[in-house]
């Protein structure tokens, strides 16, 4: 049996390397391992036989143990429940900081002194507005129209009306993109409810936070001046806190994904908010309402139980793909809730939601499984009680993310390890054949 020589050319001085011992053709590699992980591209290197182009690949449907980036913005450790933005635990920023802070800390790596904050602050605050076109096109859409179709195809035209954003080398341009899409998203979202609820559109308001100004453009009917209630203004900006980023997630992979091939921010967002849509990622948060809603009453849980233990269905805002333990944000949302229901009075849903938990948190099918309430669970409730309709709460998810969104698809481009993304596929299809005649 011939033993072949390492593939690493020179041995690492650690004892960090992986052995492998190809069985089928005797040969061991010596690969070495960095920050816990080798790389994919060096298991090319172990060929069946010498027509073996290709090399060994991974199979790894939905990326469950590929690290696609090295990334320095937010720290997850799915066991212990630790979130943390550049360092900062989650339990502090979403206490301590403004949304715009935050957004800040995701984007430049620090949170911003005072005159940094006062600057971002006020540029963002001037980028509020759309063209008076875009209006246009969101008046184009049907009357019932959901809310993330509209954001999803508005923030892509967007790139349409400013051509500068596919100088993405350019660090002006890119930037100024940043702030038009942190300011902007708000817009959009109100936009489209009021286009739905058939309202005239209510426009920014500078004077008014990040938060405070969204539920003007939202909420605003006759009065000249809009002023939100602000235990739920404060609330509603916490929730954006919350949702700013979590590191590779679908949506944010596929903003990466999108922004790989070196296309413009307003096209790596639109696929963004695509990938957030879908019911097992932002969506959820809709369907966790539409699923108390149909449950009823607490009396109904037990039966609905059994329904997910026998695979008919998921139990929505339950489970993570990181999260093994509770997640961080939903113990920070059920605090946020009661403060809520002191002004808009309690959701009756919650009781439903409470018991949910607590039943399913006892049963041995989600022990085994280590399902624990995730951020969606508690979020559509408050959502809920402070007015939005069911079909926006998936926006709301998306405008807190849109940061994170952006501080990753900059990570990405300005990273030299940077590569078009462009995953193997193990062929499973006929082999040649031809047409007959
Ligand atoms: N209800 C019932 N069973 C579940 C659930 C759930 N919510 N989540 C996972 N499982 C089971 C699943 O059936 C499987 O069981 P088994 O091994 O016996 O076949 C096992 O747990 C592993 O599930 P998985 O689908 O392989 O896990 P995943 O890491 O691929 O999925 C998830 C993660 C979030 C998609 C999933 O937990 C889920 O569908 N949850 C419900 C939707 C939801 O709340 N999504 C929001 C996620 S958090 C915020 C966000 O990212 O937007």
């Amino acid at each position: 049996m011939s033993v072949a020589q390492p593939v690493a050319t020179k041995a690492p001085a650690t004892t960090d390397t992986l052995t492998i011992r190809d069985d089928r053709t005797g040969k061991t590699y010596v690969l070495p391992i960095q920050d816990g992980a080798i790389k994919s591209s060096d298991l090319s290197k172990i060929k069946g036989s010498p027509d073996d182009l290709l090399g060994m690949l991974t199979y790894d449907p939905g990326f469950m143990a590929t690290a696609a980036v090295k990334s320095s913005i937010t720290y997850i450790d799915g066991d212990r429940g630790i979130l943390r933005y550049r360092g900062y635990p989650i339990e502090e920023v979403a206490q301590k900081c403004t949304f715009l802070e935050v957004a800040y800390l995701l984007l430049n790596g620090d949170l911003p002194t005072g005159q940094q904050l006062a600057d971002w602050s006020d540029e963002v605050t001037h980028h509020t507005f759309i063209h008076e076109n875009i209006k246009k096109f969101i008046d184009g859409f049907r009357h019932d129209a959901h809310p993330m179709g509209m954001l999803m195809s508005t923030v892509a035209a967007l790139s349409t009306f400013y051509p500068e954003a596919k100088r993405i080398a350019d660090e002006t341009p890119r930037r100024k993109q940043i702030v038009r899409l942190i300011a902007k998203m708000p817009t959009i979202a109100a936009f489209s409810y009021r286009h739905v609820a058939g309202l005239p559109y209510a426009y920014p308001d500078n004077d008014l936070s990040y938060a405070g100004n969204f539920l003007n453009m939202m909420w605003k009917t006759t009065e000249l001046k809009y002023r939100p209630d602000p235990i739920l203004e404060r609330a509603l900006e916490t929730l954006f806190i919350l949702h700013a980023d979590h590191e590779q997630n679908c949506s944010t992979s596929a903003v990466r994904v999108v922004g790989s091939s070196k296309a413009d921010p307003y096209s790596a967002v639109a696929g963004g908010v695509g990938a957030l849509y879908g019911p097992l990622h932002g969506g959820a948060n809709e369907q966790v309402l539409r699923m108390l809603e149909d449950i009823g009453s607490v009396d109904r849980i037990p039966e609905h139980i059994e329904r997910v233990k026998k695979g008919e269905l998921r139990l929505m805002g339950f489970g993570h793909r990181v999260y093994k333990n509770y997640d961080p944000r939903a113990k920070i949302i059920k605090r946020i809730a009661d403060q809520v229901f002191e002004v808009t009075g309690r959701n009756r849903l919650l009781d439903i939601a409470l018991e949910l938990e607590k039943v399913a948190l006892e049963d041995e099918y989600f022990v085994s499984h280590r399902l624990y309430p995730n951020v969606d669970f508690y979020s559509g409730i408050i959502y809920q009680a402070m007015g939005f309709p069911v079909e926006m709460f998936t926006s709301l998810f998306a405008i807190g993310r849109t940061p994170g969104w952006l501080a990753q698809w900059e990570e990405g481009l300005l990273d030299p390890d940077q590569k078009i993304a462009r995953p193997r596929q193990i062929y499973t299809g006929p082999a040649e054949r031809h047409v007959e005649g």
